[in-house]
């Protein structure tokens, strides 16, 4: 029964990844849009994860922020940094985040979690693309860039291109190119349709997409059946060697879709 239980969930995995064109998929049983805790799930599979493939000594982990990865940073733990010094980063800077879940808060909970580090990136909201660049030089913000651009692993989820709009409040203007281009997917503030264009990109500090195939390893975090479409629209950018962590409720609507 247990056995037959797993070689079910490896073949869902295995043709997950295959259709999503990505390395690997890990599938965890549940629908992170009923429960919090397949979330949770998540989290401890992260923490497996992490334990199987950073290397002995300093390690830059570079974070992106929202609700999953939020609750995911809770169930990590101690035993990560036995013989590691972790660094947990905020992969991009400013994005107009309720405090609880911007990628600086993700960080500092990793690092509480791990007994690791970390450092943040405080940039003002809502300034023009010039000051961006002008602040990127000032030596605060370039010493965390610069980590940044280190980092051997990026964790980072994907949002449904409606809802993150919203959250991060985008103007009249930008929020029609949203819309006018179908916008179904973002991820380090890219907006991609059901094809994976790109639609619109919030100027921002930062790791973007383009940045990934750089990075050892790439983790995606994200499930909930109404993340089904952004997952697969996001993973026709993504770099080939990324690892998604999601659920069965995400999954089987993938699967399912033609
Ligand atoms: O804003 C940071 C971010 O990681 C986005 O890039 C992503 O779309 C979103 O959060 C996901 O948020 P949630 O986990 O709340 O759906």
């Amino acid at each position: 029964e247990v056995l037959a239980d797993y070689q079910g969930t490896a073949l869902l995995e295995k043709q997950l990844s295959d259709k999503l064109g990505i390395s690997r998929c890990i599938v965890l049983p549940g629908n992170a849009d009923r429960q919090y805790r397949v979330i949770d799930s998540f989290g401890r599979r992260l923490n497996q994860l992490l334990g199987s493939i950073l290397p002995t000594g300093q390690s830059m982990i570079s974070v992106t922020g929202g609700s999953t990865l939020a609750r995911v940073a809770r169930n990590l733990s101690p035993d990560l940094s036995k013989n590691r010094q972790l660094v947990f980063l905020p992969a991009r800077g400013g994005v107009g985040e309720s405090v609880t879940i911007q990628a600086n808060s993700v960080c500092a909970e990793m690092a509480l979690r791990t007994q690791g580090q970390y450092r943040a990136l405080y940039l003002p909201e809502d300034i023009s693309e010039k000051s961006f660049e002008s602040l990127q030089k000032e030596s605060s913000i370039k010493s965390v860039l610069d980590l940044i651009y280190r980092s051997s692993v990026v964790i980072h989820s994907i949002g449904t291109a409606s809802i993150m709009a919203e959250r991060r409040n985008l103007s009249a203007e930008e929020q029609s190119l949203v819309d006018n281009g179908n916008a179904v997917s973002e991820a380090f503030g890219d907006f991609f349709d059901q094809s994976g264009k790109l639609v619109y990109k919030v100027p921002r500090i930062g790791l973007h997409v383009r940045d990934l195939d750089k990075i050892e390893h790439v983790i995606a975090i994200a499930g909930g059946q109404s993340k089904a479409k952004a997952i697969q629209s996001y993973m026709k950018n993504a770099p080939h060697h990324t690892v998604l962590i999601t659920d069965e409720g995400a999954s089987k609507l993938i699967l399912r879709d033609n």
